[in-house]
């Protein structure tokens, strides 16, 4: 799959008009979905919701929810047919600057232990495992556990352009 050129990719914050089709790719690519409530929920209560378009479609969209100076992701998808164009990991690089202009200082977020495109995507990203939460999702059998990831926003060069902001 080639990379789609990063001129028309587009960031927007995410309104309830746009929860159908985030709703459609949802349910297609998890098998333990968010609702629509889910989103309209996170939207309602303040969270960071954005939506990324190609220029004719939505490929991806994610919720972040501050808190102090940590940042929680709570959701990043990629729609099925576009996966594996880098669409993830740039939109991972995104959410990551933006977490920096808010002068967050950790990302933290929960990936299943079988997810091994999340794992592999924050493991490329940098994030390091805090933990492990036992029996935290639904499974098909039974629950599985949730790997704890972290981010530090500020290491590497990160922490001189914050020095610098102070
Ligand atoms: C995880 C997800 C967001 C990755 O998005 P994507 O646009 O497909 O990923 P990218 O093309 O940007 O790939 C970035 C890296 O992720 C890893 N990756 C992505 N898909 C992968 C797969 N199917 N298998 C293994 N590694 C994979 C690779 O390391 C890849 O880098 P590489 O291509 O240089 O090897 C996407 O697969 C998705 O939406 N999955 C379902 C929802 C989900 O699991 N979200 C994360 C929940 S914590």
């Amino acid at each position: 799959m080639s990379a789609v050129p990063q001129s028309r990719i587009q960031y927007q914050t995410m309104r309830e008009t746009d929860v159908a089709a985030v709703i459609a790719i949802e349910d297609r690519i998890y098998e333990f979905p968010w609702t629509r409530g889910n989103f309209l929920d996170s939207l309602r209560a303040g969270y960071t919701c954005w939506v990324c378009h190609d220029g004719q479609t939505l490929v991806g969209y994610a919720v972040l929810m501050h808190a102090a100076d940590e940042v929680q992701l709570l959701n990043l998808s990629v729609a099925a047919a576009q996966q594996r164009r880098r669409h993830g990991a740039r939109m991972l690089e995104f959410l990551v600057d933006n977490a920096r202009a808010r002068k967050a200082v950790t990302m933290l977020l929960e990936v299943r232990p079988s997810n091994t495109a999340g794992r592999q995507l924050y493991a490329n990203a940098g994030f390091r495992q805090l933990g492990v939460r036992r029996d935290y999702y639904p499974a098909a059998t039974g629950r599985e556990d949730a790997l704890v990831l972290a981010l530090d926003l500020w290491s590497k060069a990160g922490s001189m352009s914050r020095r610098l902001d102070l």
